[in-house]
């Protein structure tokens, strides 16, 4: 089942909505802004790429419900709905990318009718979705030069092909080494609060055949110490140019235990997941979502008396110095990163 896809009459995006897995695999199609902006903002479509890829196909639908009788009015609409969808998550640059894209077309042939420039947008936001599949199928292979035939590996969150377009990037090496008959113990972190790991991750793989072993995140260390981890293997929400990562809140623990045990730390992400403009992690702007997350989503009951307050930031960065390399489809990085990252735009 494709996870981003046209409604069949073109007038809305189609989705799994994310929240319901792996209980209920159901699609949803969004038409209006509102509820585009929602499906984003709830994780109905989450990970980075793929709410990119979203966003695009979103930015297409409503350019197409634009009545405007000059470019520079159509225009200014699709600048303000862009801007809207932007405003449903901050962290993941890849929402940002590709709206601009879609802008960038728009404002860059002006001397094009609406109905031309319509179909332009259209292109690129096939365009968007089309290259994820080969980034991340070019980012699996580089991936799996990197282990071998039984390694254990774990994973946090979910950068799998839900997150993405197809194949993933952190489990994109796993899924590919699989269909070649190469096979991984994988460890997947539940992933506190909103259960991507359990709910997604070990979903994904286990559909695919892959063995593969939830843990609650507090038994990471365990699993390490015991010697059943080669490699740990997570995506990225934004890169910055010195290679601080943000990715899944739970992801800088995981480093620093693998730093801990001599355990290679990777990252996986597209180019598009890096930020020249974020110089280091400390540029980048990390999500703070609702208090309930933690009291009261995915449980029968509250778990935590109700006025308690409750601390829910949705992703953290790790620093450079724990990552042993960023995996993209142009390449592998290794440190320094900023000069190995920064070849990756020469
Ligand atoms: O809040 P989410 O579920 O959107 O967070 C997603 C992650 O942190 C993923 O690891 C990241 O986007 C990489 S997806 C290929």
């Amino acid at each position: 089942m494709d996870n981003v896809a046209f409604s069949t009459k073109m007038d809305g995006v189609v989705i799994i909505d994310q929240t319901l897995l792996p209980n209920e695999e159901r699609t949803i199609t969004l038409t209006t802004i509102e509820e585009m902006y929602d499906a984003i903002y709830k994780l109905r479509v989450r990970g980075a790429p793929a709410i990119g890829i979203f966003a695009s196909f979103c930015l297409y639908v409503l350019a197409n419900k634009i009545e405007a009788d000059n470019i520079d009015t159509f225009i200014s609409i699709l600048k303000k709905d862009a801007d809207y969808l932007n405003s449903s998550r901050p962290t993941a640059v890849n929402l940002s990318w590709a709206l601009s894209r879609m802008l960038k077309v728009a404002e860059s042939n002006k001397n094009c009718n609406i109905a031309e420039i319509k179909q332009m947008l259209y292109k690129e936001s096939v365009d968007i979705k089309t290259e994820d599949i080969a980034m991340c199928k070019a980012i699996s292979e580089h991936g799996l030069s990197l282990i071998k035939d039984g390694d254990g590996i774990l994973t946090h969150c979910n950068a799998g092909p839900l997150a993405t377009s197809k194949y993933g990037t952190a489990l994109g090496p796993i899924l590919l080494g699989v269909e070649r008959g190469i096979n991984f113990k994988v460890f997947a972190d539940e992933t506190r609060p909103l259960l991507q790991g359990a709910r997604l991750t070990s979903y994904e793989l286990y559909k695919a055949g892959v063995d593969v072993t939830l843990i609650c995140d507090n038994m990471a260390a365990m699993v390490m110490k015991d010697g059943k981890i080669n490699a740990c293997f997570v995506g990225c929400d934004r890169v910055a140019a010195n290679g601080d990562t943000a990715n899944k809140i739970g992801t800088l623990g995981v480093a620093i235990l693998a730093k801990h045990y001599n355990i290679p730390f990777y990252v996986f992400g597209p180019t598009s997941t890096i930020d020249l403009e974020c110089k280091t992690g400390n540029d980048i702007k990390i999500e703070l979502r609702d208090q309930q997350e933690i009291k009261n989503n995915l449980f029968e009951k509250p778990t935590a008396p109700e006025g308690v307050k409750c601390y829910n930031p949705s992703f953290d960065v790790t620093d450079h110095s724990l990552i042993t390399a960023i995996i993209t489809q142009k390449g592998i990085c290794r440190p320094p990163y900023t000069s190995s990252i920064a070849a990756l735009f020469e």
